[in-house]
């Protein structure tokens, strides 16, 4: 606690949501530094990210995830891109074989690291998503609330190279809470991509609303040119 919050303990709720939502402006809007993140993580944003509104859609994802290994009958192979500081692991480390949390944040994946240490199949790295390897391959590639902090201009290059990331048979999903640049980014997906899905979840608040979609690789359907015999 600093110096204004120990004299005055109720500002610390308020300061915090006033310093993180500038933060996040910024982050959406006009440039997604990694130090406005790891301003976020040195101020609580952990705490934030689990209160109950929140852990809320940790707990649907985890069922959507659920889901997908029952159809596969095995455990799957995850990428978590933005992961934070690993806080959906608790609710999916059963239906694992291997995770890879990633996020621009070094506080975030410190974090994770060490309050995961006993689990072979997490594995955490602070990396730009724009920086990992294609050749890397997942059943699943997540972004939980990581999407509209892409600036507009990557959205399609990042969205097919998350496509290039999957396995065969590999779905990728994407959710992200409501507000303006969401409307932007969804519109931008859905003209790429028609979703397996789309499932909209959460409260009566804006802040706690969310939309999270599935794709899939699309089959590329062959040209035909000339006459076809039949
Ligand atoms: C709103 S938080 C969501 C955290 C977590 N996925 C969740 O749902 O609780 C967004 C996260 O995305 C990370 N992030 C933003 N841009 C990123 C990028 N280009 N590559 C990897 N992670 C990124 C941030 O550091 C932050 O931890």
């Amino acid at each position: 606690m600093d110096q204004k919050t120990k004299l005055f303990p109720e500002l610390r709720r308020p300061l915090f949501y006033l310093q993180q939502g500038i933060r996040n402006v910024i982050s959406k809007y006009l440039n997604n530094r990694r130090s406005d993140w790891e301003f976020r993580y040195g101020i609580g944003y952990r705490e934030f990210l689990e209160t109950s509104d929140q852990e809320a859609r940790y707990y649907i994802l985890s069922g959507i995830l659920s889901e997908f290994v029952s159809k596969q009958g095995r455990k799957i192979d995850i990428l978590d891109v933005g992961c934070g500081c690993g806080t959906l692991c608790p609710m999916i480390g059963n239906l694992v074989a291997r995770y890879a949390g990633t996020d621009l944040s070094v506080k975030a994946i410190e974090e994770a690291k060490t309050r995961f240490p006993n689990h072979p199949q997490f594995h955490f790295s602070a990396e730009d998503f724009a920086d990992l390897k294609e050749s890397e391959k997942y059943d699943v590639v997540l972004f939980t609330e990581v999407f509209y902090y892409f600036p507009m201009r990557d959205i399609e290059t990042y969205f097919s190279k998350a496509l290039r990331m999957l396995k065969p048979g590999g779905t990728l999903l994407i959710s992200m809470g409501e507000g303006p640049k969401a409307k932007w980014v969804w519109r931008r997906l859905l003209a790429l991509q028609k979703p397996v899905k789309l499932l909209g979840f959460g409260g009566g608040k804006k802040s706690t609303r969310w939309r999270v979609g599935w794709f899939e690789p699309t089959v590329a359907v062959p040209q035909i040119t000339g006459t076809q015999k039949t």
